[in-house]
């Protein structure tokens, strides 16, 4: 019977048969009063709540999505909502930076004998649902096309790294090689401002090896292609993060791979090169000093200075050093302590939630849903499993909405959810240059707030936060409904 007098809404609970589940059959069979809006779908057990289950409601139309299970200690599988607390609550602080309102989405604990209880958290959800009103949809937000400020100050010196002993890497990589099937680096790619993946078999490949600002492509995602052979890497530091958590996820195993490295100084953001360097039909030089990279194309000379063409990523690096490596020359660069977030990040801090809808409203419109951010990314190893391309389940249609293309990139951002090392490929891969990065940079600072500092691929025995549980959470703690 309805309680609340306005018009229902659409409410979605996942409910662990349990506990959940019972309680409101012992609040139905106690003919308690509650309002009708929720729609409930019954779940093993909370542990079965996808993320992603609680994002597809909200974007395909739900006002609110509330999951409840068996208390903490409860669990019919022991911990099943251990895992479950941890996830929703990534979840639920994800939410605004999509600019979704998190109070639409709650987890709670209602055991099967507390019919009283459910009765008031449903008809306290549905209370604060109905003050919230119906949710704002990505199709009718107004688009608003917005650039992040440059960030000019960086945690360590930057410069275009013309001082790397490239030569002794060298010759490391060449007195390795009989043992190894191949090194991956970087080459000249097409033409000379631009590099490209070399795979190295012979001492004739090494000496095309190149070192420096144009390097900016993350090589570790070939390693998991080689698992179980023996390969060797060469690495920037950010790219070292990316190794380091294939590690800890046990996707490569370490004693198969060779990590060479040489101190970083920081690589170019290319998207913004390419757009100085406008249409070209030929590169014909390019050269390098302590703090700079000259491109003549077609005959005109084009300066880019690194402290102000480096990729975003580069700014807040504080290890521009491999966090693990087998072979390292060069000098260490020191970086000075202090936080940094992200200008994106920065900016869709300082937005409202509706503008933040507006601006993902006004990105996805430009996705071309090319998964090229997918195919770049590290971590990103379901490959012919991803399920985006799959049809069962179907997570997703072929059309070309924003809300399709937006929840591809939740789907992303989530399954990076303490994984991603924050490599930045997503974000330097994607054509039309869409600001991704931001989503998984949120969730990565969600997760080092509640997981103590927590930081992806620095350490190859630490377990990832959202792999495992704590019966007792230090950051997460019990809301009341
Ligand atoms: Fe109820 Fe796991 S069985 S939360």
């Amino acid at each position: 019977m309805p309680v609340l007098k306005d018009k229902e809404l659409r409410i979605v609970g996942f409910l662990c048969n349990w506990c959940s589940y019972g309680g409101a059959d012992t609040a139905g069979v106690a003919r308690a009063t509650q309002p009708t809006d929720l729609r409930i779908i019954r779940v093993p057990c909370t542990g079965r709540v996808d993320p992603l289950f609680v994002l597809k409601a909200l974007f395909g139309g739900a006002d609110g999505v509330l999951v409840s299970g068996c208390h903490p200690r409860d669990c019919h599988y022991s911990v099943g909502n251990y895992y479950a607390r941890r996830r929703l609550e990534v979840i639920k602080r994800f939410l605004p930076i999509l600019g979704i309102d998190d109070r639409r989405f709650e987890y709670t604990w209602v055991s099967a004998s507390e019919g009283q209880r459910w009765q008031e958290v449903v008809t306290d959800f549905t209370a604060r649902i109905h003050k919230l009103g119906q949710a704002p949809r990505l199709a009718d937000a107004s688009p608003m096309l917005k650039i992040a400020e440059l960030a000019l100050s960086s945690l360590h010196a930057l410069g275009s790294n013309l001082s790397a002993p490239l030569d002794e890497l060298k010759a490391a990589i060449k007195a390795k090689l009989p043992d190894l099937e191949c090194v991956i680096g970087w080459q000249k790619g097409y033409d000379g401002a631009h590099a490209v993946p070399l795979f190295m078999k012979t001492p004739e490949d090494v000496d095309k090896l190149i070192w420096g600002p144009l390097n900016v492509m993350n090589p570790a995602v070939y390693l998991p292609d080689f698992k179980g052979r023996k390969i060797g890497i060469v690495v920037k530091g950010c790219d070292s993060r990316s190794v380091v958590e294939l590690l800890q996820e046990k996707l490569i195993n370490r004693e198969d791979v060779t990590i060479f490295s040489l101190p970083c100084e920081g690589t170019l953001d290319m998207g913004r090169v390419n757009e100085k360097l406008g249409r070209y039909t030929k590169i014909d030089k390019v050269n390098f000093d302590e703090a700079s990279v000259y491109i003549t194309a077609d005959g005109k000379e084009h300066r880019f200075c690194i402290t102000e063409y480096a990729q975003g990523k580069c700014y807040g690096c504080v290890t521009p050093g491999a966090v693990l490596t087998d072979v390292v020359f060069g000098k260490p660069v020191p970086v000075s302590p202090g936080k940094f977030t992200p200008p994106e990040l920065a900016m869709l801090d300082s937005m409202s939630l509706e503008e933040r809808m507006g601006f993902w409203k006004a990105q996805m419109d430009r996705c071309i849903r090319c998964y090229a951010c997918r195919n770049a990314c590290p971590m990103c190893v379901c490959r012919d499993y991803c399920i985006s391309d799959s049809r069962n389940p179907h997570w997703l249609d072929q059309e070309a909405t924003p809300e399709n293309k937006l929840f591809f990139q939740t789907i992303h951002a989530v399954h990076l959810a303490g994984r991603c090392t924050g490599c930045g490929e997503c974000q330097r891969a994607c054509p039309v240059g869409i600001p991704i990065l931001a989503l998984r940079q949120h969730i990565a600072r969600t997760v080092s707030e509640l997981f103590d500092e927590y930081k992806s691929g620095m350490n190859q025995n630490a377990v990832p936060p959202l792999l495992t549980y704590a019966t007792e959470e230090k950051n997460i703690h019990e809301r009341d409904l």
